[in-house]
């Protein structure tokens, strides 16, 4: 457990102030709020001696209690803005580093994490350990002082009604240590049965297309029936033993009082103690019961956030990405884009062999490359190592005669423009998506340029708010073929020394890629280019060819040397050739 909460430690220090002015406002309210029950038993001592004297003291009493239990609820009010803030605060910078952390780690951590799970650790889990650790401390810090403070003050008045009292008011602890677990486990699962629920009700929008396409919508509403039949169960389980908790604190409440009363009736009754203070000490009763069931409450809280705190720790136990493997020759500037892969393996993590085999090319600076190849060949898995998304071995590629694990991350990217395979935009609009390529402001005529070489200038005439249509998620569905070419807009703005091109073309017809690629061409004359493509006329004017193949290098060319090879190149583009023919018969 201490090593759980270790991180969150580290939060303390910088509020100091106010976490030290909170446990002021604790000393001070608990004082108060001990002192002012003396002050009404005084008063109704005064009353029952009678006279109008008394009177006059007791309402004189009655305005000292008021303006103590107005300086104790200040305190109180303070106490909770102190302390309760500061957890807030706290929890946001944990939550904050959690966020910057998840965002350094590598893209293999991501292969193999659920989303949801992340969001859950850093939404419920951080508000567990937020709540244990600021409202719950809380409670515990003003019970160790209340408590001591509330006793002395019943014995100084009757020692061994103390006693008397103080028996019920311990069973009341007893009472819920012993069924705080079954409350623990109950309220975990009906924190897991939200969590199905809507990850079921999540899946299942997301896959709307499919539901429909398939008419699975009884099968899913059945097992979201389901679902919501386990919550209901669940949160109905907690309910009851709520119920029951609650309605046996009322009994021991109850009792507690009835022992005072008659224990301290005959006290009264025989003199030793007054009638008032026969009411102080019922009201240091009411006073201890909720303490008395809030500590036994903060201590399950703080197993489960315990619990919470180490889920969280996974996440920061993570390494980030490296930022350079071996120590850094001179930082050089990346300017020519000359790449050198030599004698490359690699293996995913998850995966049973290499993606990629002793492969080996190179390509001069300013110079165009095709990759091409079956489908799993190889190709997005290599372009996904020359930006080090994945850890290349050291050694094995070269960016201007450096070896790139020893280029810094920030540098080395910035080298790289990049369009991948899942064209990814944001749900925002289409002018905001164009400007995360650039540093600092995007003009207008600018995206519109970038638009056109990509080929969605006319498309973006219809849209309904041009440059600012809202795209994505919250706004227009855009099609394959125009998020794709978004995606390509994008990576023009950004000035690098090196084109990345993922299969971007993919989702657009044949004509619409010749002009695009016309459009392009001046783009990729002042960049060296990588060019992964499965339309093989795409590619017929590269400088080199590199054909993968389960993950080797099969061939290796010009378009001529390769179709004069006659290998799996020359084959396919004959294929290709003629289903275009043929389409163009049709
Ligand atoms: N993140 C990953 N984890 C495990 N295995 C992976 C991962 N990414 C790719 N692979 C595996 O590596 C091999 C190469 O995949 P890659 O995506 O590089 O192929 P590709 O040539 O780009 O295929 P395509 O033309 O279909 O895009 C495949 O066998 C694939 O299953
Ligand atoms: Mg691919």
């Amino acid at each position: 457990m201490r090593t759980a909460y270790r991180r969150i430690l580290r939060y303390v220090p910088r509020y100091r102030l106010p976490l030290l002015l909170g446990a002021l406002c604790v000393i001070g309210s608990r004082l108060l709020m001990v002192y002012a029950p003396r002050l009404l038993g005084e008063a109704l001592n005064a009353l029952e001696r009678g006279g109008e004297a008394s009177v006059d003291q007791a309402i004189g009493l009655g305005w000292v209690f008021l303006g103590v239990s107005l300086v104790a609820g200040v305190f109180t009010y303070l106490m909770r803005v102190f302390l309760v803030g500061t957890s807030r605060r706290a929890a946001r910078d944990l939550q904050r580093d959690l966020f910057a952390h998840v965002e350094s780690l590598p893209a293999r951590f991501f292969d193999r994490t659920r989303t949801g799970d992340l969001l859950a650790r850093m939404t419920s889990d951080v508000e567990a350990v937020r709540f244990s650790l600021g409202p719950g401390l809380m409670y515990v810090g003003s019970t160790l002082v209340l408590f001591p403070l509330a006793v002395i003050s019943m014995v100084d008045l009757a020692p061994s009604l103390t006693l008397a009292a103080l028996g019920p008011l311990l069973a009341i602890m007893v009472v819920v240590r012993l069924l705080g677990p079954g409350i623990m486990r109950r309220t975990r699962s009906v924190q897991e049965a939200i969590g199905d629920l809507s990850a079921r009700a999540q899946e299942s929008f997301a896959g709307a297309r499919v539901v429909r396409a398939y008419a699975t919508e009884p099968v899913e509403e059945s097992a979201f029936g389901q679902e919501n039949e386990g919550l209901v169960r669940e949160t109905l389980g907690l309910a009851n033993f709520r119920a029951l908790l609650t309605g046996s604190l009322y009994v021991l409440g109850g009792g507690a009082n009835l022992v005072v009363l008659w224990y301290g009736g005959n006290q009264v009754i025989s003199g030793e103690l007054g009638l008032g203070y026969l009411a102080t000490f019922m009201l240091y009763v009411g006073m201890l019961i909720w303490p008395m069931i809030s500590v036994g409450w903060v201590v399950s809280a703080l197993q489960r956030s315990a619990a919470a705190m180490e889920r969280i720790d996974e996440i920061f136990d993570r390494p980030a990405e490296t930022s350079v493997a071996t120590e850094p020759a001179v930082v050089p500037e990346l300017t020519r884009g000359a790449i050198r892969v030599s004698n490359l393996t690699f293996q995913h993590e998850a995966s049973a062999r290499p993606a990629l085999e002793g492969v080996s090319f190179e390509i001069e600076a300013g110079s165009t490359c095709a990759l091409v190849g079956p489908v799993g060949a190889g190709k997005s898995t290599l372009l996904s190592l020359l930006t080090r998304e994945y850890e290349p071995p050291s050694g094995a590629i070269a960016l201007d005669d450096v070896d790139i694990t020893s280029i810094p991350l920030q540098r080395l990217r910035s080298a790289f423009a990049v369009v991948p395979q899942d064209a990814f935009l944001f749900s925002t609009t289409l002018h905001a998506n164009l400007e995360y390529a650039v540093d600092g402001e995007l003009t207008a005529a600018r995206a519109r340029e970038v638009l056109r070489i990509a080929g969605l200038d006319e498309e973006l005439t219809g849209f309904p708010k041009g440059l600012d249509t809202v795209v994505g998620e919250r706004g227009l569905q855009l099609s394959g073929g125009q998020k794709q070419r978004t995606t390509v807009a994008r990576a023009l703005l950004r000035e690098a020394p090196v084109l990345l091109l993922d299969d971007c073309l993919s989702a657009v017809d044949t004509q619409t890629e010749a002009r695009i690629l016309d459009a392009l061409r001046e783009a990729m004359r002042r960049r060296t280019a990588i060019v992964v493509a499965h339309r093989l006329s795409t590619v017929r004017d590269a400088n080199l060819i590199v054909v993968l193949d389960a993950g080797r290098v099969v061939e290796m060319g010009t378009h001529a040397d390769l179709v004069k090879a006659g290998g799996w190149y020359a084959e396919t583009y004959a294929e290709q050739r003629l289903e275009a023919e043929l389409e163009g018969l049709a």
